[in-house]
């Protein structure tokens, strides 16, 4: 392996000959390196000759170690687990199946440990992970051979010290990203992928997507719906039934039921609504460009439609100019990109050809990451911002203003899931759709105002967020509550970008946070149901940090009381500033009308006045600062025009809001002013100090 020492703390690690087209390529994510420069120097966080790779038999196998204690977090978007020691996956850009085997929408061959660095594969081929799960005989650090005779210790998964991964190809690069802290880590691994995206700031308002089969006239009165009964709304979703054909698809607004979709895009754009349309990108034979493209399709069909080899030049040409013409420049502001992932009966197998002359599994792992890179760039050319909705993405897709979604519906799955897009540079939505109860529909809708993406997917169910009427005005508080956190979302957005950091994130990212993972025996199974039973780690996998200092722990339908770890360091509840505890467990009793949040001692939000659409370009708002705890506080304001990417040439501000006690015991708030030249949307700027406020709630 030769190492070189490529960023600040970041060292690209290359075996064999490695492949031209990887993650990296198909991204074309360009790193930020003064960001990363700015996170400091670091030595090479492990012994470099702990790390091994091997060439042999046209293969690639790489080796790096593990401590006793060390915890491994990462391979992108998986449901259920949190830790991933000792878990054996296939990284295979897939529809989530049930199981976190590594078939999934983001497989992200990324990895952090407890010992503060990440390891990335940059890779475009299905990789073999096995971390720490195999024990080899060269090991340092063997296995213990016990005997299952007579020692109660003896397990069926013995202990490993080694993270190791097959790569199908005759070389690779590795990336290795130091800390020191597991976050750190993880900051420098998404700056080195151009940072997150700063969404226009309707992109983090309310999201509706109606029926399928909705026409024009459907979608207005549904706008009109929200804006009479009060409940915001930012952006609209039309699902396949738009288009002329769908599965396969032909690009084309369907006439009869949208004989205008310029007058329907003009008609939201006064009622400040932006328009996100549903596509998947295989094309019809009644598609305009169907002849043009036939040189660039590949040898198999998904849905009868051709698939464009996305990773030719001409062929992107071809392909996108109907999208430019006919939905971007009239003024659509985004897509739903589905089905680039899909399970193999839909998808194109291994076995089909393209003419790019790229291997079909090479093209799975990377068509997400191409329909993103290359719908953005239509965006980007009219130098306005998009954000919108994808199934499939992977490493090198951190920049990329998308958000991942899927048609699995566990509400606890879907927290872990969001949970564990933190570590693997992703934005993931646990999108309420219908549910079997009213409670169950607040229990979701509350987690989706906590998300990157607020939405209702009402495709199939035509739901609204009054369905359910028992708790309509509980889902109208919380979705106002969205908009009132929005200059909080949008800072934490702007972290993302300018500084790496998840804007949600798990509780092992945050200072003060440890939990040892206890193994357990299923004690219900016995020798002779399961032989090999293997122990099973519980874990937290159901709150998470959302933003620099909010703690989210969910309820779900049909629980009354839930515990919540609460890392070192004074908390306090977000409704009513009330300290709840410092570094211990904690029960709680759960309200219908709240999803439980708690504020780190210091922590500071800023909200303004709840609206139904996100402030427009140059349109002000009022702040009302928000100050928790007993210990001074500091919060970075960020600010820019909202909707384009002036941001990249310095268009953009950031104020610090400061929270002291002055000697007379008394709370004082400051916030720094901007330069003439630079953005500034605040108006009339109010504090409160919750820890004045003796149990009110300033959010209501
Ligand atoms: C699914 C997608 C749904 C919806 C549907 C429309 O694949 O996950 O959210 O868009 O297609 O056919």
């Amino acid at each position: 392996m030769i190492w070189e020492n490529i960023a600040p703390g970041v060292w690209k690690g290359t075996v064999g000959e490695a492949e031209e087209y990887n993650l990296l390529t198909a991204a074309a994510a360009k790193p930020n390196l003064p960001a990363i420069s700015r996170l400091g120097q670091a030595p090479f966080p492990v012994e470099k000759t702990e790390i091994k790779a091997k060439l042999l038999d046209g293969k690639t196998y790489l080796q790096f170690p593990l401590e006793r204690e060390e915890q491994v977090f990462g391979f992108g978007l998986n449901f259920k687990t949190i830790h991933q020691r000792g878990r054996i996956m296939r990284l295979h850009v897939d529809h989530y199946g049930g199981q976190d085997n590594g078939r999934t929408h983001a497989p992200v061959p990324f990895y952090v440990t407890s010992n503060g660095y990440g390891v990335f594969i940059n890779s475009s081929r299905y990789l073999d992970v096995y971390a720490g799960s195999g024990s080899r005989l060269d090991s340092e650090n063997p296995a213990e051979a016990m005997d299952r005779n007579t020692n109660p210790d003896w397990t069926a998964s013995p202990y490993s010290d080694a993270v190791e991964i097959l790569v199908p190809a005759k070389g690779v690069e590795v990336y290795v990203f130091a800390g020191p802290s597991m976050l750190e880590a993880v900051q420098r691994f998404n700056l080195f992928n151009g940072g997150g995206p700063i969404p226009p700031r309707w992109g983090l308002g309310f999201t509706q997507r109606v029926h399928r089969l909705f026409d024009q006239d459907q979608v207005l009165a549904e706008v009109n719906e929200f804006e009479e009964k009060g409940y915001p709304l930012d952006f609209i979703g039309l699902e396949p039934g738009w288009q002329s054909k769908s599965y396969p698809n032909t690009f084309a607004w369907d006439e009869s039921r949208f004989p205008d979709p310029e007058k329907l895009i003009q008609k939201l754009k006064e009622k400040h609504i932006s328009l996100n349309l549903w596509i998947n990108p295989y094309v019809s034979p009644e598609a305009s460009f169907y002849e043009k493209l036939k040189p660039y399709y590949g040898s198999h069909t998904v849905w009868a439609g051709a698939v464009p080899d996305l990773s030719i030049p001409e062929a992107q040409k071809i392909y996108w100019e109907t999208f430019r013409k006919d939905h971007v420049l009239p003024g659509v502001g985004g897509y739903k990109i589905d089905e680039v992932d899909g399970y193999d009966r839909w998808l194109w197998p291994d076995v089909a050809q393209f003419p790019s002359g790229l291997a079909a599994e090479q093209l799975r792992q990377t068509y997400g990451l191409l329909v993103q890179k290359q719908s953005s760039e239509l965006f980007r050319e009219q130098n306005r911002r998009t954000y919108g909705l994808v199934r499939a993405s992977n490493g090198g897709g951190v920049s990329f203003p998308y958000v991942i979604y899927n048609d699995y519906y566990d509400h606890k799955d879907f927290i872990t899931a969001l949970i564990n897009s933190g570590f693997s540079g992703l934005l993931w939505t646990p999108e309420a759709r219908a549910s079997k109860t009213a409670e169950e529909w607040l229990r979701r809708f509350q987690t989706v105002v906590f998300s990157p993406m607020a939405m209702i997917n009402a495709w199939a169910s035509g739901t609204k967020p009054w369905s359910y009427p028992e708790v309509a005005e509980e889902i109208k508080e919380m979705a106002l509550l969205r908009m009132k956190m929005m200059p909080y979302w949008y800072s934490s957005f702007a972290l993302y970008h300018f500084k790496g950091i998840p804007p949600f994130r798990a509780m092992q990212l945050e200072k003060g946070f440890s939990i040892k993972t206890e193994k357990q025996t299923n004690a219900t199974s016995t020798l002779e149901e399961n032989p090999y039973n293997e122990a099973i780690k519980k874990e937290i996998n159901d709150q998470y940090m959302a933003g620099p200092s909010l703690l989210v722990a969910p309820i779900f339908a049909g629980e009354e009381v839930r515990k919540v770890v609460l890392p070192k360091g004074k908390w306090y509840d977000f409704y009513t500033g009330k300290y709840v505890g410092d570094g211990e467990v904690i029960t709680i009793n759960a309200r219908l009308d709240q999803i439980p949040v708690f504020v780190k001692d210091g922590g500071i939000v800023p909200l303004m006045e709840p609206m139904l659409h996100a402030p427009g370009k140059n349109q002000l708002y009022d702040l009302k600062i928000l100050h928790y705890g007993e210990s001074p506080g500091q919060f970075p304001l960020y600010d820019d025009d909202g909707i384009s990417y002036d941001y990249e040439n310095g268009h953009y501000s950031w104020r610090d809001i400061n929270v002291i006690k002055e000697s007379n015991g008394k709370w004082k708030g400051t916030i720094s002013t901007v330069g003439a030249q630079k953005p500034n949307n605040v108006g009339k700027v109010t504090w409160v100090f919750m820890s004045e406020k003796e149990g009110q709630n300033p959010l209501k």
